[in-house]
C-alpha cells in the first residue's frame, strides 16, 4: 500500500513536470508563431508592397495576383501547422466562399480544369439515375477554353458545337433549338470573360428540354444575372483560382452546387471514388462511427468505408495552404469585383471613339458582369490587323491576350474530336482570328489605364 502510494506520486509528478513542459513549450511555440507571422509581415511590406507606376517601363498586366501581407501570414500560418492537405483553412474557405456565392456546398479542388472534370464526371456518376452515360451529347460553344470541351471528351460525351454571339463572346442562345436532338442530355456553358449568358432564354431552354446544366464561371465569380449569381442556376457552377482570376490560391478552383446529393457525388468523385462522407479532420471510427462496419455490396466481410470506392474518382485536393491564401482573398473579394467593374468602364469610355474599326463588348441589360478581362474585336475590314495592333500594345509594355481558343475546333488538339456542329461557326471564326482582350483586374489604377488608353490613341494616330 504504501510502496503503491509512493509509487503513484512519483508518477503523478513525472506527469506534472511533462504538463508542465508541454504547457512551457506550447506557450512558447505560440509565442514563435506569432513573431514568424509579424517577420512576414515586416518582409512582405519590404518585398513585395505594390511600387509607383512608371510609364513604358511598368508592365501593364492583363492580371496577376494582388495581396498583402495578410495572404503570406496565413499561408505561412498554414505551414506551421503543417496539416498539409486540407483542414481548418479548407473548411473555412467552403464557408465563406459558400456564404458568399448562396449555396449550400463548396468543394475546393486544384484548378479550375479539375473543377470542370469533377463537375462533369460527377453527372456521369454510375449512382446518378439519369445520369449522363457515353454517347450522351452536350451542347456547348465553340469559343470556349479547352478544358471546358476536354472533359466531355474524356467523358466519352458529344459535344454539340455552337456558334458564340459577337460582343459577348457568349454561345448563341438564338440557336440552341437548332442544336438538340433526342441524345442531347446536358449543356456545358463558359460565361465569357466574366460577362453573363443570356440566362432567360437559355434556363427557358434548360427547362424545356430537362438538361443537365454546369455553368463554367472560372472567369465570373461575382457576375449576377438578374441579381442572381451565375453558377447557381444549373447543377454545378466551377471556379479557376489561378493568380489571372478574381481570386487566387496559386493554382487552385472550385466546384459549387445547390444539391446536396450531387454535392456528395462530387466529393467522391474528387477523393480518389471513395464513399467515405468524413471530411478532412475526424475520428479514427470516423464521424458516422462506424467505419468498419460498412459493406461491399456482394462482399459479406465488413470493410473500411475509407476504402470503398463507388465511382471512379481522382484526387484533385488543393492543399491547406492554398486555401489559406484564399480564405485572406476572400476579405478582399468585394473590393475586387468593384475595381473589375470600375477599370472595365473606364476603358470602355476611352475606346468608344474607335468604334469604327474595333467592336466593344455588349453584355445583357439584366447582368451585371465582375468582368475578368475587357474583349475587343478588329472588326473584318478595319485597315489594320488584330496582330499590329497587339504587337503596338505590346511594345509599350501592355499585355494582351488572344481570346482562349477561337474557334476551339481550329486547333489540333480538338480537329478530330468526335463531334456535332450547328450552322457554320462564322463568328467563332472571326474571334480567332480578330479577337484580343487587355486587363481590368484589380492590380491596375487610373494612372495604368490612361497609359493603356494613350498607346491606343498613339496607335490610331500613326494608322
Ligand atoms: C473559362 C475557363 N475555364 C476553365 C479554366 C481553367 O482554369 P485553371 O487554369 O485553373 O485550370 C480557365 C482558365 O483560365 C478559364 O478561363
Amino acid at each position: 500500500m504504501g510502496n503503491n502510494s509512493m509509487g503513484t506520486t512519483a508518477i503523478d509528478k513525472r506527469r506534472l513536470n511533462n504538463n508542465q513542459h508541454e504547457i512551457d513549450a506550447a506557450g512558447r511555440a505560440e509565442e514563435l508563431r506569432q513573431e514568424i507571422l509579424e517577420k512576414v509581415a515586416e518582409y512582405y511590406r519590404l518585398k513585395h508592397a505594390p511600387r509607383e507606376f512608371e510609364p513604358g517601363t511598368t508592365r501593364v498586366q492583363y492580371a496577376g495576383r494582388v495581396f498583402d501581407e495578410e495572404e503570406m501570414m496565413n499561408a505561412t500560418d498554414a505551414v506551421l501547422d503543417f496539416w498539409l492537405t486540407l483542414g481548418r483553412f479548407g473548411l473555412e474557405f467552403e464557408r465563406q466562399l459558400g456564404e458568399f456565392l448562396g449555396v449550400s456546398s463548396v468543394i475546393p479542388v486544384n484548378s479550375g480544369s479539375s473543377a470542370n472534370l469533377v463537375a462533369v464526371t460527377t453527372l456521369c456518376a454510375r449512382q446518378l439515375r439519369n445520369g449522363l452515360r457515353p454517347g450522351d451529347e452536350v451542347i456547348t460553344p465553340a469559343v470556349t477554353f479547352p478544358t471546358t470541351l476536354a472533359p466531355i471528351v474524356q467523358n466519352r460525351l458529344v459535344p454539340v458545337m455552337v456558334d458564340c454571339q459577337l460582343g459577348n463572346y457568349n454561345i448563341d442562345v438564338d440557336q440552341l433549338e437548332a442544336a438538340i436532338s433526342d441524345r442531347t442530355r446536358a449543356m456545358f456553358v463558359p460565361h465569357t470573360l466574366g460577362n453573363p449568358i443570356d440566362m432567360d432564354k437559355l434556363m427557358a431552354f434548360v427547362k424545356r428540354h430537362k438538361l443537365y446544366l454546369i455553368e463554367d464561371t472560372c472567369d465570373a465569380l461575382g457576375s449576377t444575372f438578374d441579381g442572381n449569381p451565375v453558377g447557381t442556376f444549373g447543377h454545378f457552377g466551377t471556379l479557376s483560382f489561378y493568380p489571372a482570376h478574381h481570386i487566387t490560391m496559386g493554382e487552385g478552383g472550385a466546384v459549387y452546387t445547390n444539391s446536396l446529393r450531387l454535392a456528395r457525388l462530387a466529393r467522391t468523385v474528387r477523393d480518389w471514388g471513395r464513399d467515405c462522407f468524413c471530411g478532412y479532420v475526424n475520428p479514427s471510427d470516423g464521424k458516422c462511427g462506424h467505419r468498419l462496419n460498412w459493406k461491399i455490396p456482394g462482399v459479406g466481410e465488413p470493410y473500411d468505408h475509407r476504402y470503398l470506392y463507388t465511382e471512379i474518382g481522382y484526387n484533385l485536393k488543393p492543399t491547406d495552404m492554398q486555401a489559406a491564401i484564399a480564405v485572406a482573398q476572400m476579405g478582399k473579394l468585394p473590393s475586387f469585383i468593384e475595381k473589375r467593374k470600375r477599370h472595365f468602364k473606364m476603358i470602355y469610355e476611352g475606346l468608344q471613339r474607335f468604334e469604327e474599326h474595333l467592336m466593344l463588348p455588349t453584355q445583357h441589360p439584366k447582368s451585371d458582369p465582375s468582368w475578368f478581362a475587357f474583349p475587343i474585336t478588329v472588326r473584318p475590314g478595319a485597315p489594320f490587323t488584330r496582330r499590329e495592333l497587339t504587337r503596338h500594345l505590346e511594345s509599350q509594355n501592355i499585355e494582351t491576350r488572344y481570346l482562349f481558343s477561337g474557334n476551339i475546333l481550329q486547333q489540333p488538339a480538338y480537329r478530330d474530336i468526335e463531334h456535332r456542329i450547328v450552322g457554320e461557326l462564322v463568328n467563332s471564326d472571326v474571334v480567332l482570328k480578330g479577337s484580343f482582350f487587355v486587363g481590368v483586374y484589380p492590380g491596375l489604377d487610373e494612372a495604368r489605364i490612361e497609359y493603356l488608353l494613350d498607346s491606343f490613341h498613339a496607335f490610331f494616330d500613326q494608322i
